[in-house]
Parts: structure tokens; C-alpha cells; sequence
């Protein structure tokens, strides 16, 4: 058969293939390239409650320095401990609205008493989330780099992880990210990045995120960028209503995980982040898993992080080690 003569001139551009050119367009299209460095010089305990949550789990505050090449960023974590661990694997998760809110808001006592020490930050003490930011953060403390607030907020979860590595009672083998809508694409960016997470958690990531750009429901990039354009590069704007010209889609960055694991979970009534496009997702990486290596949950409901989700994790996380 004759080919039309416009797709016999038709130049295909090359896709990438391997997976550090996948990781490589990721970086170069939309979420700018982490800079090397920023180190945790002092952790210094600021307040230690044993006992808590029924007597079962220990509550740590801690202050660290992380010293980058411009300055040092200053972070207040908060840890939860099952007490008496000398090896608990940790959850590392960012929060919206401060330490303190998480205490009511996050099934705290269920997931030490599964085994698992949670270290938490405000995102913003990380990097502001603001086009114009008054104060600065981690961006402004290296040189010369492009990178959004989504990679910025992917940094700061390796150091959690640096820090977990410091507390005593925390071994970081095994260790898991989590994270819920930017903070969720953040946690994928983070797992992509650090092989030291052994399982990648993302709920409600949506656009940027676990969900398909190709699969044109919910939001989409002319509407990320347009609200929150310090997320991203700045020249990611340009694919605006051209979604079919991205040289990635989002099943990609999934595959980038393989072969750790990866649990992405949804909410049925959450149509902005696309429950279906991360479900569609999911089943296209899933051949670069083994069988339980990558896990799907879909539950009632709208866009929160609810104790049914950490559950879910939680669970996805402990089928592979028992
Ligand atoms: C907005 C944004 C989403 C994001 C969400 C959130 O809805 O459009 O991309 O995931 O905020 O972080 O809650």
C-alpha cells in the first residue's frame, strides 16, 4: 500500500528509550534538573514525648542545619517511633499545613504499631509554594540551577531521608515515600531519584504526576502551569494544549521506579487529578514490574489523604516483606 506522501516526509523524532534518557527528558521537559549537594551538618533534639499514642509509640522534634552551597536551610521535623525500635523502616511524607495538624489528621498509632517510624516536614519550610516568594528556600541556596518547586520539594524528601538515617531507632533499608497531590508528584519525582526508596507512594498526584497526559481528562498543563508556573521549568508552559507533542507520558515515570515498588492510589470522585488516567498508568508500566511490585487502589470519596490510603500503603508495603 502507498503512504499518504505526508507521513512518507514525516520526521519521527527519537523517543527515548533507556531508562536514564527517560529520567534525562523528565528532568529536561518538565521538572528541571536536581543539583548535586545540600548535606545535614547537625540534628539537633528539640523535645522527645515517650510513650504516646497508648504507650506504644515515642514523638520526636528535631531541628536540622542542611548546609547547601549557598547558606543552609533550616528544617523542624517530626518523628514517630514505635517504641522500643532498633530498626524500624520510615515512612517519609511531607505535610501541608505544619507538623502539629498531622498528629490528628494522620493514623499515626496504626502505623507504628505496624512497625514503621513517619518523618514529616511542612512542604513550605522546604521551598515556598509561590510564584513570588517573600522568603526564600532550597532554590535560592544553589547556584544557577532550573529546577520547579515540585524537584525542589523531591530534594528535601532525600534529606528527610538523610536525616531518618540519623535518629536512632530508624534503619533506612526499606525506607518509603509518600506523598498526596503536588506533594504526591513530588514523592514520584523523589522515588525516580533516590534508590534508596525502596517503595514510592503517590495519592491523588494527578497532572505531573501519576496521571496520563495523554488521557485528556481532569486538569491539564495549560491549566498546572497557568496557576502554579514555579512548579515547573518555565519552557514546560510551552506544551500548553500539546499534550500529544511530550516527548514522555507519565507511565514513564513509573517505569523509572522499576524494579522498587511503586502504589499509586486514587479517589473515585477526584476528577481533577484523573483517577482513571492514573489507573490507565499503572497498567501501562506494569509490565516493567514483577507482579506485586506495582500496586493500584481506588476508594470512595474525594481528594484527602485519608487513613484508608496510609492503610492501603502500608499494607502494599508489608506484603512484599512478610
Ligand atoms: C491543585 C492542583 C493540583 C494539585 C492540587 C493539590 O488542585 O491543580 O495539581 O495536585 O492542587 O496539591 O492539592
Amino acid at each position: 500500500m502507498e503512504l499518504p506522501e505526508a507521513w512518507q516526509r514525516a520526521v519521527v523524532p527519537p523517543l527515548p528509550t533507556t531508562r536514564s534518557d527517560i529520567v534525562d527528558e523528565f528532568a529536561r521537559t518538565i521538572y528541571g534538573r536536581t543539583p548535586t549537594g545540600g548535606e545535614v551538618t547537625e540534628l539537633v533534639l528539640r523535645s522527645r514525648d515517650d510513650g504516646v499514642l497508648d504507650g506504644a509509640a515515642d514523638r520526636l522534634r528535631h531541628h536540622a542545619v542542611i548546609a547547601c552551597p549557598l547558606g543552609n536551610l533550616e528544617l523542624d521535623t517530626l518523628t514517630h517511633l514505635p517504641s522500643g525500635a532498633s530498626d524500624a523502616p520510615v515512612v517519609v511524607v511531607l505535610n501541608f499545613k505544619g507538623n502539629d495538624e498531622t498528629i490528628e489528621a494522620w493514623p499515626y498509632a496504626k502505623a507504628t504499631a505496624a512497625g514503621y517510624a513517619v518523618l514529616t516536614v511542612d512542604y513550605q519550610q522546604i521551598e515556598p509554594d509561590d510564584p513570588a516568594p517573600s522568603a526564600a528556600g532550597v532554590r535560592a541556596l544553589f547556584p544557577a540551577e532550573t529546577w520547579g518547586a515540585v524537584a525542589a520539594w523531591a530534594w528535601g524528601l532525600s534529606r528527610l531521608l538523610d536525616i531518618a538515617g540519623r535518629i536512632s531507632g530508624i534503619d533506612t533499608v526499606g525506607a518509603v515515600v509518600l506523598g498526596h497531590s503536588r506533594l504526591g508528584k513530588a514523592a514520584l519525582w523523589a522515588g525516580v531519584q533516590d534508590e534508596r526508596f525502596a517503595v514510592t507512594a503517590a495519592n491523588s498526584s494527578g497532572c505531573c504526576g501519576a496521571a496520563l497526559f495523554r488521557h485528556p481528562a481532569g486538569e491539564d498543563i495549560a491549566a498546572i502551569t497557568s496557576r502554579f508556573p514555579h512548579w515547573f521549568v518555565p519552557s514546560f508552559a510551552a506544551y500548553a494544549g500539546r499534550e500529544n507533542d511530550l516527548p514522555v507520558d507519565q507511565h514513564q515515570l513509573l517505569t523509572s521506579i522499576a524494579p522498587r515498588r511503586v502504589a499509586v492510589t486514587s479517589a473515585e470522585d477526584d476528577a481533577w487529578a484523573d483517577p482513571i488516567g492514573e489507573y490507565l498508568a499503572v497498567v501501562a508500566a506494569r509490565p516493567s514490574f514483577a507482579p506485586n511490585a506495582i500496586g493500584y487502589h481506588l476508594r470512595p470519596g474525594g481528594h484527602d489523604l485519608l487513613e484508608e490510603d496510609w492503610l492501603y500503603v502500608l499494607d502494599f508495603v508489608r506484603k512484599l516483606v512478610d
